[in-house]
Order: structure tokens, then sequence, then C-alpha cells
């Protein structure tokens, strides 16, 4: 491949943006009625912090970049930032795929920015067998059809095409669009930024720590050992993979009944709820199953299995829900 097709590479970013309107004395929420959220009772995941309904001023902005070879969507927001929008907010903390800070859409796709590279997002659009499909069972929602160069006036050049290298495996010549939106069924507070309050709440809840049984371990000289509880390696495998999630909320940004965790307490604190399930040091198996079988627990999990498809900790989450579901019944046997 040549450099001149590297070169020419051209990649459209499509940010899906929200400027929260400020606050006033009138639009401020008053202090809830005893009364209003009648669900609280009924509903044991139901937030302390109510669904926000901020109210702003939401449009899509195009920036023209010419990425280098393994540029991440993330290193392209961070060149915006820096050299062009200040404005433009979005949220990261490691840069490495540890944290989970930095979850958003990705052409319909639930991902982390700082994982997503640039060349792959972008070739999945000129191949003509995967035009408009990004991920299998996800609907794509950008436009391709390369009428954007032209719309964008006030688009920013961004990248450094001499380093373009091996960008040209995106193959086109034409600008290609990779829409990038907040996390689907959380509320934006501003640009890519989510509220996951919520989440946060809900894995709480469900006492995402070690409560041992007590049987304390011994050194080799018989003496009580304080700070070890043994297990056998294949106990540990049980959940060992499980403990390896970094509560992004992929999972739930991608399960069509989470959407604002309502009528679902979602697969993110589920997966925290199996982790401790699992753990043969645990104490409270029976509590931990019992406090998910309700409506709006394990029960409201419909198995659509979309939660699974982009863990990035690569949990099988939807089987993880499948299996806390004959837990749960088993355990009511
Ligand atoms: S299970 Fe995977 S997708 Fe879900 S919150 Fe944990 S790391 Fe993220
Ligand atoms: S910035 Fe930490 S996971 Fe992406």
């Amino acid at each position: 491949m040549s450099d001149d097709i590297a070169q020419d590479t051209t990649v459209i970013l499509r940010i899906h943006r929200f400027t929260p309107k400020p606050e006033t004395k009138r639009t401020r929420r008053r202090p809830s009625s005893p009364f209003g959220n009648k669900s609280r009772n009924s509903n044991p995941f139901a937030s302390s912090h109510p669904q926000r309904g901020i109210k702003g001023n939401r449009f899509t902005q195009d920036y023209t970049i010419q990425p280098r070879s393994g540029q991440t969507v993330l290193d392209c927001l961070l060149s915006i930032k820096r050299d062009y929008d200040p404005t433009l907010a979005f949220r990261y903390s490691c840069g490495h795929g540890v944290c989970g800070s930095d979850a958003v859409s990705i052409n319909g796709t639930p991902t982390l920015l700082c994982t997503a590279k640039v060349e792959d997002y972008a070739k999945s659009q000129v191949q003509p067998s995967n035009a408009g499909n990004v991920d299998e069972g996800f609907r794509h929602t950008g436009n391709i059809t390369g009428t954007a160069i032209s719309d964008n006036s006030s688009a920013s050049q961004v990248g450094n095409t001499e380093q373009a290298g091996d960008v040209n495996r995106i193959e086109s010549h034409l600008p290609t669009i990779i829409e990038v939106a907040p996390l689907p069924g959380f509320p934006v507070l501003r640009d890519l930024i989510v509220d996951i309050d919520r989440m946060m709440e809900q894995i709480a809840r469900l006492q995402p720590h070690l409560e041992a049984d007590g049987k304390l371990a011994k050194t080799s000289d018989g003496k009580i050992d304080m700070f070890e509880y043994l297990q056998h390696p294949e106990e540990l495998k049980r959940y060992e993979l499980l403990s390896n999630c970094i509560s992004c909320g992929i999972c739930e940004g991608s399960c069509p009944v989470y959407a604002g965790g309502e009528a679902f307490v979602g697969p993110a604190a589920l997966v925290a709820t199996s982790r401790f399930v699992n753990d043969s040091r645990d104490r409270l198996t029976g509590e931990r199953l019992e406090a998910i079988a309700t409506d709006d627990g394990i029960i409201a999990c419909q198995s659509v299995r979309a939660c699974s498809r982009k863990c990035p900790r690569g949990i099988d989450v939807g089987e993880e829900m499948w299996q806390l579901t004959e837990q749960v019944k088993s355990h009511q046997v």
C-alpha cells in the first residue's frame, strides 16, 4: 500500500454533544414529595437519585481527522480537545482499558474510548459485506454517504498525515464517518459524559464485598493466618474472571431491558453478585440469591445476551445471567 492512500485517509468523528442549560432558581429541582416516588418501596433497586431530566442543547458536531496507525478514538478526542475545541467533554482516566470510566457508544456499539482503534471502526464501514453493520446484533446509526465533508464547514483538521502509516488499511478515499455518542441507557450530563450514580448505587446495594465464613486459614506451624483464606485453584476459577469487572457499564448500555435501571438492577450489579455467589469463602450465598430473586432483579433479565458481546474484560455476561437464574431457581426449590 502506498503512502498516498494513507495520506488521503480522512475520517470524520461525528460527536453527539449536549450542553446542559444552566440551573436557575426556577429550573432547580424541588425537594421531592414523600408520595412522589411510589415505586421506591416496591423496588429495592430504585435509586435514591431519581433519573435526572436535564434540559439543554443537543447537537452533533463533525471533526475531520487524519488518524495515525494504532490511534484510538480517545487519542483523537484528546487531540481535538487540546488543539481545537476545549469545550468538548468526555471522561477517561487510565487510558488502558482498566478503569472503565470512558464507556461510550461508537457506531451504535457500546465500547471503551481508549481501546477503540480508529482504523477498526473506519475499516468496518468500507467493506461492502459489513457496510451499515458494525457489530453483529447492533444497528448502525451513522451516515456513511460521505457528504459530511462539505457539511463540515467548521470542522477541525487534526492529526499528522506524515505519520499516517498503516492507516491505509482503512482503504478508503472517501471520508468515513465514525459516530461517537454517550453510553445508552444512562442520563447524559454533558457531551459524552453520563451519570453512572444509579449503576454504582445498585452495585453497592448488593453488597459487593466478601463476607467470609469465618474458617480461618492456618500457617505451616499451626497458627491462625489472619491474612489468608485458603482456596483450591478450582474454587478460584469459578469467580476469578468475574472479579475483573471494571463497572464500565457497557453491558448495561447494551441491555435493552436496563434502559436507565428503573425496572432492572442491571447486568453489572448482577455480575458483582455472581462474583461473590461463586466464591466458596462467602457465607451470604443464600441472602445474595434471595436479594436478586425479585421482579426487578434477575427475573427481569430476558436473556437477550446483548450484554455479552462487548464486555472489555471478556466476561460472558449473558451466560452469567443464565447461571444466576439457575442458581436462584435451585435455591428456591
Ligand atoms: S461485566 Fe463487563 S461490560 Fe459489564 S460492567 Fe463489568 S466489565 Fe463492564
Ligand atoms: S480510560 Fe480507563 S478504561 Fe478507558
